[in-house]
């Protein structure tokens, strides 16, 4: 069965049973830059998961875009993906354990024919902090997996959290046996020999995980599950590796008629970080030294050192896109109709990479000579990292050409380097992912409101030509973009904070409506990205001043701002302004 068609029937399968289908947030979260993508199904959900009522109801159902950069340096085994689609059912205090285990079985034995001896199932064995779920297995032993089939764990294997803080609970765990001999007497699915795959997990969540480690019950119980899409096909197929699947299979074809030296593991990194990149593109993202803008720019640059190593001409990489464009267009319409995007991205990206090279090479070439000023035959690793931290000039080049030149390299040095560089790195991202998900601050949300009345205020004094095209706010400041072709006078940049001031002056309530769609655009309503929402969308509206699609939060009157106050106004890009403001106390 192919991906596409698995996920068209999930998400029929959960319609069928009351859900709404809901389309997949963008990969890169809007106005949360603590986060750097959305990594999984209920990232978008979260304040739905605390209480917020949902437009759309409670039971949703969507098929969501993910990118988990953690295993960034292990893609190119065969499993590990850096983007995935993840399908995923939620209850939002509907249903809870007996419901969701008997959809889940249901869906595996009879949508998907997976036979109930092909299953085994995990649940949490309880501890201080909540008790056994036997309500979990007691329900799958109902719906037809026999006892022995089911297992018990701690923590560690059956408790799901987003980071340390936020919404979690008990989950249970469905997985594939592969029919691989097991590894040893105490073989069960929590050890990864590969016999038993992974492929589903209910999380119950009706707790909360507080930063100073209590957990409390939340206002409702939820169900939150995610099914790694790729993963399912790969084992639908009777595939070894997602690479061996549709997904990927046109490319790696290709990358094999086209490459001089053979290398499997470059062909799966040129093959996942392809695709990784054309949708963090497609959604936005663009390459730069920090945060998202740099992981985006690794990708791009780990595939084409591999296209190097496979010895394939860069001139072929529009040939790929092309190809995963049109490989994948049916499961991602909006990859055609960015295609031009996305080629001229990776192509300018590509461009300064080789630039990078050229100018690295340079640098190898000045080490090498104070090398043998010293008398010295090797380049140690610290040079090897340097070179590679600052130019981003590869360690294997660097490799190839001390060899060349009879000089060693000491790679193990750097090798310690890179793996203090990289836990450095993954502690990181993870505290991104920590801080941005659990709640959006009292800062952040007057900051939000605020967006909405400068957005109001620009088009007042500028014209009804402008409209956002980016927000990013941190505790410190928000920035604000949007469309306008020239700088703006001092006049002009002192008419739009007054006008905000004004506004806020003015005390007007934030209100909170659900509408359908068409409603909301009849009424005026902006919307950055309208292809992104639903049928029925939430709007915020600020009396006569503002109204937008959004999800919030927001305050609850323009009186609780402060005071607005304008620190720079610059070019972002072409056609598009970015104005940097401040909110400070009265
Ligand atoms: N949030 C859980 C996960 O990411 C289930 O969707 O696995």
């Amino acid at each position: 069965m192919k991906a596409i068609e698995i996920r068209n029937k999930y998400l029929n399968f959960f319609e069928k049973h009351g859900h709404k289908i809901i389309p997949s947030a963008p990969l890169i979260p809007e106005n949360d830059p603590s986060v750097l993508f959305t990594t999984a199904g209920m990232q978008p959900l979260v304040p739905y998961l605390l209480g917020e009522k949902h437009p759309e109801g409670t039971r949703l159902t969507d098929y969501q875009k993910c990118v988990r950069t953690v295993d960034i340096d292990e893609v190119g085994d065969n499993r590990h993906l850096t983007y995935f689609e993840m399908l995923g059912n939620w209850s939002l205090g509907d249903y809870f354990k007996e419901e969701s285990i008997q959809m889940s079985y249901d869906f595996l034995t009879k949508e998907l024919n997976i036979p109930a001896e092909k299953l085994s199932v995990t649940c949490f064995a309880g501890d201080e902090d909540a008790p056994r779920d036997t309500v979990s297995a007691e329900c799958w032993e109902k719906a037809g997996i026999s006892k022995d089939r089911i297992y018990f764990f701690g923590k560690d294997d059956n408790w799901w959290i987003a980071g340390e803080e936020g919404p979690c609970g008990p989950d249970t765990e469905m997985f594939y046996d592969t029919g691989k001999p097991p590894c040893s007497e105490n073989c069960n699915p929590s050890c990864d020999c590969g016999k038993y795959v992974e492929i589903w997990n209910n999380v119950f969540m009706e707790y909360f995980k507080s930063k100073d480690g209590k957990y409390s019950k939340l206002e409702q119980k939820n169900v939150d599950t995610g099914l790694g899409l790729e993963r399912m096909a790969m084992l639908l197929q009777g595939k070894e590796t997602p690479f061996d699947t549709e997904i990927f299979a046109p490319v790696m074809e290709k990358l094999e008629q086209l490459q001089k030296n053979d290398d499997i593991n470059s062909r799966r990194i040129i093959a996942e970080h392809l695709r990784s990149s054309m949708m963090i593109i497609c959604d936005g993202g663009r390459p730069s030294n920090i945060d998202r803008g740099y992981v985006l720019r690794r990708l791009i640059r780990r595939m084409i050192r591999h296209l190097n190593k496979l010895q394939i001409s860069l001139d072929e990489l529009p040939v790929l896109i092309e190809l995963n464009i049109n490989n994948l267009k049916e499961m991602y319409p909006d990859l055609e109709k960015n295609k031009e995007v996305i080629k001229s991205v990776i192509i300018e990206e590509k461009d300064k990479f080789v630039k990078t090279l050229t100018n690295g090479e340079k640098e190898f070439t000045k080490e090498m000579n104070k090398a043998i000023q010293n008398g010295e035959k090797q380049i140690n690793g610290q040079v090897v990292f340097k070179l590679y931290d600052t130019y981003g000039f590869p360690p294997e080049v660097t490799k190839e050409l001390a060899e060349e030149n009879g000089f060693k390299v000491d790679l193990k040095e750097f090798d310690n380097l890179f793996k203090l560089h990289q836990e450095k790195s993954r502690l990181g991202s993870e505290q991104k992912f920590k801080g941005g998900l659990a709640s959006t601050g009292e800062i952040e949300t007057k900051y939000h409101t605020a967006t909405h009345l400068l957005n109001a205020a620009l088009k007042q004094v500028l014209g009804s030509h402008v409209h956002q095209r980016g927000s990013n706010i941190t505790e410190e400041r928000m920035r604000f973009d949007f469309s306008h072709d020239s700088k703006m006078t001092d006049e002009e940049k002192k008419q739009v904070e007054d006008l905000v001031n004004k506004y806020i002056q003015m005390a007007i309530p934030v209100e909170r409506l659900e509408m359908k769609k068409d409603d909301a655009i009849a009424m005026g309503a902006e919307a950055m990205f309208l292809d992104k929402y639903g049928d029925i969308v939430t709007v915020y509206k600020i009396g006569d001043v503002s109204i937008e699609l959004c999800g919030g939060p927001h305050v609850k009157n323009t009186s609780e701002l402060g005071k607005f106050v304008i620190k720079k106004e610059e070019s972002s890009s072409s056609g598009v302004r970015r104005i940097k403001a401040i909110l400070t106390e009265n």
